[in-house]
């Protein structure tokens, strides 16, 4: 029995006990992305579940011009007709099934890929879940596409960003002067149905016409490229007949079916997104998990005067649940709406040890509404000034250091250093129109919640 367990932590099996298993990296990380920030306007769309999520993402896609590069990043994805079954056992489905697909960016893909010349590189999280004999799943149906990559994230333990980039080809027509036309979305929306349909969400696009945005895509990209350098094969283990290829590679154009905005009463739904341009005067940027996560975060907490207003999925991270309380403590106005409902038994003891905490503290705590499946959004808003948003939580795995004594990396599973760490994208901008537009449904969630009680 210990040989076996060894084995399988040797083989990067186990992790820890509380997260599904997956492959970790195999080398040491090396903190090297610094955050960037840019003075002056800079051009965005903003977009919140369960309203403008799926149309947002699938229209990123089915609008991006003939030759354009994709490039994706997503922990998971989550088949809408049960051809993925979540973390144990194997998954799939016949060709037929698959075919059907109704996760309308599955579709968006192949159709981008297969009529206008669009490729593709996708990095997702391997869970060592196997396909089915004889089936097959959505990763295997894309890898199985000329032009389109799928690789599994190796840089650090977890990919937890959700990000999609589009690139078109450089003269494009219609991409004017400096403006590239190429878009970058950064968002807490998993793929799958709840996350897309049912959940609270929030992210931001960045649209890239020739304004300070372009640096902010620049250093996306280079996060990406680092990873993608990073990455391992994605394997697909089975094989199909010649009939069934002929079905998979078909450039036969697949319906792309958008569900409309579900009808939630009480919810407060978010307008149709419109891309519009921050003030010449604000300042916007992008940080990385784990780079130099926790210090940016910590330095922009510690400047706070008078407010701190967070929506958030989870608090579990004891630094972060210090500061909070240390700023409470010291008369800052805090806001916290949290998730009412988390998924994980793990996580909602973290985030109950923090709010209890909190609560005991003498600070007032309010639980997002019910009618969500879970609130996963991640933003604060400090002094009403500054808006930060995450694809992570504040959470150990989301933003945390390296070790002391290790120089600044993340030594690889299963050294005795090592440490189980997410790559998440964060965004910023001291914006006031971008903060209104996040304060406005912060405000309206925290109308329609409750509030906490310790016997949450
Ligand atoms: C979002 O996806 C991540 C990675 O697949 C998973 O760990 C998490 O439980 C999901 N969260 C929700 C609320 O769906
Ligand atoms: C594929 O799966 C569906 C649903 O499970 C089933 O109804 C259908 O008969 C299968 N088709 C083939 C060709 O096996
Ligand atoms: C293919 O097999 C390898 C080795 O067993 C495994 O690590 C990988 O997850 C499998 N890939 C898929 C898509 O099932
Ligand atoms: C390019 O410029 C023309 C003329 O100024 C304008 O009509 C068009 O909307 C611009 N296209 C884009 C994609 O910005
Ligand atoms: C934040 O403030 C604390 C003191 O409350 C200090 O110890 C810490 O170094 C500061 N962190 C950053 C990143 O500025
Ligand atoms: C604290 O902030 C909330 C939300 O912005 C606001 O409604 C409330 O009036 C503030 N309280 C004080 C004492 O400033």
């Amino acid at each position: 029995m210990r040989g076996l367990v060894a084995a399988l932590v040797l083989a990067g099996a186990v992790a820890s006990p509380y997260r599904p298993s997956f492959d970790h990296q195999t080398q040491t990380y090396t903190v090297s992305h610094k955050p960037v920030s840019v003075d002056g306007s800079i051009n965005l769309e903003l977009f919140f579940s369960p309203d403008h999520s799926i149309d947002t993402i699938t229209n990123l896609i089915q609008q991006a011009p003939d030759g354009s590069r994709i490039d994706i990043g997503t922990p998971s994805m989550d088949s809408w007709v049960g051809c993925t079954y979540g973390d144990s056992g194997c998954q799939g489905c016949n060709v037929t099934g698959m075919r059907g697909e109704t996760f309308p960016v599955f579709p968006a893909i192949l159709n981008a890929a297969h009529q206008r010349s669009v490729s593709f590189r996708i990095i997702s999280n391997n869970y060592n879940t196997p396909t089915c004999e004889g089936q097959i799943a959505p990763f295997d149906w894309l890898a199985l596409q000329s032009n389109i990559e799928v690789r599994y994230f190796a840089s650090v333990t977890f990919l937890h960003e959700k990000y999609v980039q589009v690139v078109p080809p450089a003269g494009t027509p219609g991409v004017n002067g400096s403006a590239s036309g190429r878009k970058g979305a950064v968002s807490s929306v998993n793929w799958s149905r709840t996350s897309f349909t049912k959940n609270r969400e929030a992210g931001v696009v960045l649209v890239g016409k020739g304004g300070g945005e372009e640096e902010l895509l620049d250093a996306l990209t280079a996060v990406f490229e680092d990873d993608w350098s990073r990455t391992t094969p994605y394997t697909v283990n089975n094989t199909y007949s010649p009939s069934e290829m002929s079905v998979i590679t078909s450039p036969a154009a697949l319906p792309v079916t958008i569900p409309s905005p579900p009808s939630i009463p009480g919810e407060f739904v978010t307008p149709v997104p419109t891309v519009f341009s921050t003030s010449a005067s604000s300042t916007s940027g992008v940080f990385v998990s784990p780079d130099y996560s926790m210090d940016t975060l910590l330095a922009d907490l510690n400047t706070t005067q008078s407010s701190l207003e967070i929506h958030i999925y989870q608090v579990t991270d004891d630094t972060l649940c210090d500061k909070i309380e240390e700023l409470f403590n010291n008369g800052v106005n805090v806001t916290l709406l949290a998730s009412s409902a988390i998924y994980s038994y793990y996580d909602k003891n973290g985030a109950r040890y923090c709010y209890k905490r909190l609560y005991d503290a003498g600070m007032s705590i309010r639980l997002t509404p019910s009618f969500f499946t879970y609130s996963h959004q991640k933003y604060w808003i400090i002094d009403g000034k500054k808006l930060g948003l995450s694809t992570g939580n504040w959470s150990p795995t989301d933003f945390n250091w390296p070790m002391p004594g290790q120089s600044g990396t993340y030594p690889a599973f299963p050294d005795p250093d090592w440490q189980d760490a997410n790559r998440d994208l964060q965004f910023f901008t001291t914006d006031a129109g971008v903060i209104q537009r996040f304060r406005q449904v912060l405000n309206n969630d925290y109308e329609q919640g409750t509030d906490y009680t310790t016997s949450w």
